[in-house]
């Protein structure tokens, strides 16, 4: 077989007409190559490129109607991409047949490689909650380098959709709710996934989805409308994007969602005037699954037809499922309604990809047996998945230093549906489920605990907890131990796509079982996992201590255990805002003032407030304790104000004043208190992690610049408005320590 496919593949560089350049051979090298072979193509076999199936259809069997017809169009080369096909085997086995078509085009395999391929790490929002864009890299660079060896070229990751509604469930795979934090980690992800250069092997293409605004569905309902101002969506949720483009995103993902009523997969202002006009995007845009053919459901395109045109018309390049390309375009170029000009600059753009990764020189570089055995046995990757995990576990109370786990126990109980769960620390969307080889957080802590200490564990009940039948049996396991643990939150599925939720509870009766083990006397520590955030006042209200975990991945167990005894000090940082109830979404730090806002929460007549519910949230962004303290001093100033070009050089002191060592996030925000445009209370402006020893002491210092006092004005222009700014440095958005009024002077 594979002689054949090289015979077959010199015949495609043969009709590429060109000869010499390798596909590392420069960009000139590579459109010549795509225009020389874009001379040989019908308009089907275009349409064809364009047109991306699932091998879901392969799971009906081998030798279904289905797999023959997909089997048969990839021949055909009525098929340029496949997704949901993965494996050294399965990738080559299909990847032969596209070499059987005339012009023998490879496909590329794209896959949702979300968190992980083999070895699973947080679930994003999770990892976001770590505030470590190195860490947040390295999980991506893993990730690719397994999907790579197991064939796949591309996954339609990072999802770079800005989050403020937890009910949303797919906020679990983003970076939270803010736009400068989901900038910074969506180039990490982005570099993590393709490396320096498209086209190694240890690489895929990223994908920055969903574009756009997919995240701010109303009512946090899943694929429902969209309307927001421009403004919003210049200021809040087109950044990310634009820092994934600029860090080299080789492709985009649309969006099922309509924006102000026009469906993103039709929007040309989105794909057309912004993507590729103004941005310069110069890769492919996908469809989401389905997302043309939807169109004519949203009421907006007649039939299948009108939907092919629209999208293509609006810049919508790869047709993911909906078969509207490779079925219509043919008919619709010839009859002059698309211009094939359009339709051969997205094949152009397509093709242009297969060159840089290489396939066509070698369209099996991805699948090799011998790499995708190592990559996906290789144990650094598990040790950096649980050193990650712990890292994105935030604390979010420690009373009394209840954590952590003091030494000398000799008994601790694990309780809660979630204490000997497996398949639940992995979380929603990942490509296979390790569960079978994993340690739940009992096994973990047995473990760790080591063989004097009696580790009893009762699950309560189950995630859904319907019932508290097995609530004494809990009770019982508990009642003998030094310390009671108890995990409890979401099981894996009910947070992800189409996962949205009206009540943002514990499950069930989840909280129930906190009450009965506290009026126990056996008030537990708890662990939440969850792939939002939850409300749970009584728990918040009456706990000592709460870790919440989120999905923590295939070594989550460990890492918790990690946490909970204390062999890693937790450093996490809260990325999006936990409310105190559902009334209160969606809800953000970044508030503004209004006419009336509430100064004493103990007077709220005629304020901006609620009068059944406090304007504050439960835990703010940017929240999130350690086993020690950080104290923050002298603020200082290079200068008070600088001009247009100028830079001021914040610095500060920022000691470890407690008894371990351990990370703080320190945060710096800033105001613009008067403005063109009304500026919020708090932007968020630059962050950094610092690492310290006990007694130790640093400095640590942040430049600002115009361009961080910039913002669009009411023609969307970008720009700094002279005058005063409010520079606030602190451990959470909400725990600001130190403050200093600086000015930007006119030109
Ligand atoms: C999701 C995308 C995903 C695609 C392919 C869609 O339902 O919205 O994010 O990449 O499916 O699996």
């Amino acid at each position: 077989m594979k002689k054949n496919w090289k015979a077959r593949a010199a015949v495609s560089m043969a009709l590429a007409a060109f000869a010499g350049a390798a596909y590392a051979g420069g960009e000139a090298g590579i459109a010549q190559r795509v225009e020389a072979l874009l001379r040989q193509m019908t308009i089907e076999e275009k349409a064809g490129q364009l047109n991306q199936l699932s091998g879901k259809a392969f799971s009906t069997g081998p030798n279904s109607e289905a797999v023959r017809n997909v089997e048969r169009d990839i021949r055909s080369g009525k098929v340029g991409s496949m997704l949901n096909i993965k494996g050294v085997a399965d990738t080559r086995r299909v990847q032969a047949l596209a070499l059987q078509s005339r012009l023998h085009i490879p496909l590329l395999f794209g896959l949702d490689v979300i968190h992980g391929y083999q070895t699973v790490f947080p679930v994003p929002l999770g990892e976001a909650a770590s505030w470590d864009l190195e860490a947040i890299e390295e999980s991506a660079r893993i990730a690719a380098r397994e999907a790579a060896a197991s064939g796949i070229h591309w996954t339609f990751a990072p999802m770079v959709d800005i989050g403020r509604d937890p009910r949303w469930g797919r906020v679990m795979e983003g970076a939270g709710e803010d736009t400068y934090l989901g900038a910074r980690i969506a180039v990490a992800r982005v570099r993590g996934f393709q490396g320096a250069q498209l086209g190694g092997t240890a690489s895929v293409m990223a994908t920055a989805k969903h574009f756009a605004g997919y995240g701010a569905a109303i009512a946090g309902r899943d694929y429902n409308a969209v309307d927001m101002s421009e403004h919003q969506l210049y200021e809040t949720y087109l950044p990310p994007f634009k820092a994934a483009l600029d860090a080299g995103a080789a492709t985009f993902m649309n969006a099922f969602n309509t924006l102000n009523g026009v469906p993103a997969t039709g929007n040309a202002m989105l794909q057309r005037e912004i993507l590729k006009g103004k941005w310069g995007f110069k890769g492919f845009v996908v469809s989401d699954w389905g997302s043309v053919r939807e169109m004519v459901v949203h009421g907006y395109a007649n039939d299948l037809t009108d939907a092919a045109a629209k999208a293509i018309t609006a810049g919508s390049d790869m047709d993911m499922e909906s078969n509207a390309y490779a079925s219509s375009l043919p008919a619709l170029v010839k009859s002059g309604k698309v211009d094939i000009a359009v339709v051969d600059d997205a094949v152009r753009r397509v093709l242009t990809k297969k060159f840089e990764l290489g396939l066509f020189e070698d369209p099996y570089r991805f699948s090799s047996a011998a790499r995708e055995r190592e990559a996906l046995n290789d144990p650094r990757h598990r040790q950096a998945a649980r050193r990650i995990a712990a890292e994105s576990m935030v604390l979010l109370k420690n009373e009394g230093g209840a954590l952590p786990l003091r030494r000398g126990l000799h008994s601790i109980a694990v309780i809660g549906p979630l204490a000997d769960a497996r398949r639940d620390l992995e979380g929603g969307w990942i490509v296979q489920s390790n569960a079978a080889k994993m340690a739940s957080l009992v096994d973990a802590v047995r473990e760790r605990a080591g063989q004097g200490v009696r580790v009893d564990y009762a699950a309560g009940c189950d995630v859904a907890c319907r019932g508290n039948e097995g609530f004494d049996a809990a009770l019982k396991a508990a009642s003998a131990a030094d310390v009671v643990v108890l995990a409890v939150g979401e099981s894996w599925d009910m947070s992800g796509e189409a996962k949205s939720r009206a009540h943002l509870g514990l499950p069930g009766r989840q909280g129930e079982l906190f009450e009965a083990l506290r009026a126990a006397g056996k008030t537990p520590v708890v662990v939440i996992m969850a792939g939002r955030p939850l409300i749970f006042e009584n728990v918040a209200e009456q706990a000592k201590a709460i870790l919440y975990a989120w999905h923590p991945g295939s070594e989550g167990g460990h890492a918790i255990a990690d946490v909970l005894f204390g062999d890693v000090n937790p450093s996490a940082k809260l990325p999006m805002t936990f409310p105190r109830n559902m009334g209160q979404i969606p809800i953000t730090y970044q508030q503004y003032n209004t006419g009336r806002p509430v100064q004493d929460e103990k007077n709220v007549v005629y304020k901006s407030a609620y009068i059944d519910s406090p304007n504050t949230p439960r835990y703010a962004f940017g929240h999130g304790l350690s086993y020690t303290t950080f104290a923050y001093k002298d603020l200082r100033v290079s200068n008070p104000s600088m001009g247009p070009d100028g830079k001021i050089t914040l610095s500060f002191t920022l000691a470890n004043s407690g008894p371990v060592a351990g990370a703080e996030v320190v945060q710096l925000y800033l105001r613009d208190p008067v403005a063109s445009v009304v500026r919020p209370l708090k932007e968020l402006k630059g962050f950094q992690r610092v690492v310290l020893q006990p007694g130790q002491v640093r400095t640590v210092s942040f430049t600002v610049d115009r361009e961080m006092l910039a913002f669009y004005d009411r023609q969307l222009q970008w720009g700094a408005e002279a005058g005063k700014f409010e520079v606030m440095v602190g451990s959470a958005s909400d725990d600001i320590r130190l403050r200093q009024t600086i000015e930007l002077t006119e030109p």
